[in-house]
């Protein structure tokens, strides 16, 4: 194989009059002269130009839209305007025939429900290429904050015993087969007998984990993959996510939405200086697909407008308490346009956390302390004995990015919650030992990933902003 250069290089150092060789999938041939050539490494294609009396009719039959070629050639400046620099083609290999009527994708603009199903070609879109650049960088950043920040990445088990949210949404793990699994006396399945020695599932959080990280680290954070069987077919639920749960010891309520509200204003601003290009183009194709739409459909704000309008204001902090009091009193309500009801106890839905966000406040709000009946066993119980210490960071446009609090570190008041929400305690042991041995205040959040790259792409549905999304009835690829 040719040794490459990067297009990417080539466009930001470009060495004139050298010869090089670029590989990349043609993006457009225009009049059999100009190629725009895209290798991945930037959002900017490079051009070729053919000269084609020195190529065979054959060989350039073959530059297809994305397929794929090795390019050798003289940098130069361009004649054209739209680009500094451009390769005068020496040599052309195909690496990749496309046979344009078999490809499914086209040049033309195509639908985000239709390259789902393609969703092995779809990075070669602009619109795909980007969003998985931003990802790239959004994963990149929070380490580096981290980091910076002296937390310890801490690899939580995926396979664990345990159901973090009590929620019961799990995926099994077992080495039997369906029905072929061994009973006990009782006609139960005898888990005994399976690979763990006892019922297993893939993790719905590392948060029970993360805390023993802190309890003995101080601050640790991980950042990995999250399953859960939820029935929920929304634009923002994923079987399979990505979850960053950092935990801190010694840090209260407050500490974990200052923690919070820093990190996710960190994540914002690193993607704004490190991924401009791609965010203009998101933001441009937004404004493109909402040129037709009525104002009310349109987003309040454009997409770097809302980035920047995040970064420079403070989240809004208000109890549950309080929230529900201003839904109560507000329109939508009064004229019966909520379809779930609003009533202190109950949980806030999407379209409640929306009118919160979008209409109430207009920026990011977190809502604290819940009411301990809709809250998970772990969380603090406030003095009031009714609330905990719980707090949702809600974002415009999506509603719940961040979910965290601080935790029970108190035994007896833990072990009283364990027993309220029937959770057997024999699982939770050595989670109970954590108190009763060197325990300490201290809290902590999850970040669903995929929300946060949907925030800063603006991208709609949360299985545009996975590479391979999993949900109820899809695993494909
Ligand atoms: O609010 P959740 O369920 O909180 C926890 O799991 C805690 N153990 C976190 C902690 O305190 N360490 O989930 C946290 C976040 C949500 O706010 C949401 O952004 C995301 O994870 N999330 C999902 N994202 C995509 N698909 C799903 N099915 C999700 N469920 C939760
Ligand atoms: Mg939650």
């Amino acid at each position: 194989m040719k040794k490459r250069v990067e297009i990417a290089d080539v466009l930001l150092e470009p060495k004139l009059q050298e010869s090089v060789t670029v590989m990349g999938w043609v993006k457009a041939f225009r009049s059999n002269r100009f190629i725009a050539l895209n290798d991945g490494s930037t959002q900017n294609n490079l051009q070729v130009v053919v000269d084609f009396d020195n190529f065979d009719e054959s060989l350039l039959k073959r530059i297809q839209f994305h397929s794929c070629l090795s390019v050798t050639g003289t940098v130069v400046e361009s004649q054209g305007k739209e680009q500094a620099v451009e390769i005068m083609a020496e040599s052309i290999e195909v690496l990749g025939d496309v046979d344009p009527e078999a490809y499914p994708v086209k040049p033309a603009r195509q639908t985000l429900e239709f390259l789902r199903q393609k969703a092995h070609f779809r990075m070669r879109t602009n619109t795909f290429a980007a969003v998985f650049r931003i990802r790239h960088a959004l994963a990149f950043a929070i380490h580096k904050y981290f980091n910076e920040n002296r937390f310890y990445y801490l690899h939580t088990p995926i396979i664990t015993g345990s159901d973090a949210e009590g929620a019961g949404e799990m995926f099994h793990v077992t080495t039997f087969e369906p029905n072929e699994a061994p009973l006990t006396e009782e006609g139960a399945v005898d888990y005994k007998q399976d690979f763990f020695g006892g019922p297993t599932n893939l993790t719905v959080s590392g948060q029970l984990q993360a805390e023993a990280g802190a309890l003995s680290l101080g601050k640790v954070y991980t950042f990995g993959p999250t399953f859960r069987a939820e029935n929920s077919n929304t634009s923002r639920h994923l079987a399979e996510f990505w979850m960053i749960e950092p935990e801190i010891a010694f840090g209260d309520l407050e500490d974990d939405m200052d923690l919070a509200e820093d990190f996710v204003k960190y994540l914002i601003g690193y993607a704004m200086e490190h991924c401009m290009e791609d965010l203009e183009f998101l933001d441009k194709r937004i404004q493109n697909l909402e040129k037709n739409m009525k104002k009310e459909e349109r987003r309040p704000m454009g997409l770097l407008e809302t980035l920047r309008f995040v970064l420079d204001n403070d989240f809004e902090r208000i109890s549950y308490t309080e929230a529900v009091d201003l839904l109560r009193n507000s329109k939508p309500y009064k004229k019966k346009r909520f379809e779930f009801p609003v009533e202190w106890g109950l949980d806030l839905q999407a379209e409640h956390e929306r009118w919160l966000v979008e209409k109430k406040f207009q920026k990011p709000v977190v809502v604290y302390d819940y009411p301990k009946g809709i809250k998970a066993f772990y969380m603090r119980l406030n003095d009031d004995d009714k609330t905990v210490a719980a707090m949702d960071v809600l974002f415009p446009g999506i509603g719940e990015v961040i979910g965290g609090s601080q935790r029970e570190e108190r035994y007896d008041v833990l072990l009283e919650r364990i027993k309220e929400f029937e959770i057997p305690e024999e699982e939770l042991w050595w989670y109970l030992e954590l108190r009763q041995f060197g325990g300490a205040p201290h809290a902590g959040f999850g970040l669903g990933f995929e929300r946060m790259i949907q925030f800063v792409t603006g991208m709609k549905n949360i299985r545009d902003v996975i590479a391979f999304p999993r949900t109820r009835g899809n695993a494909d690829f």
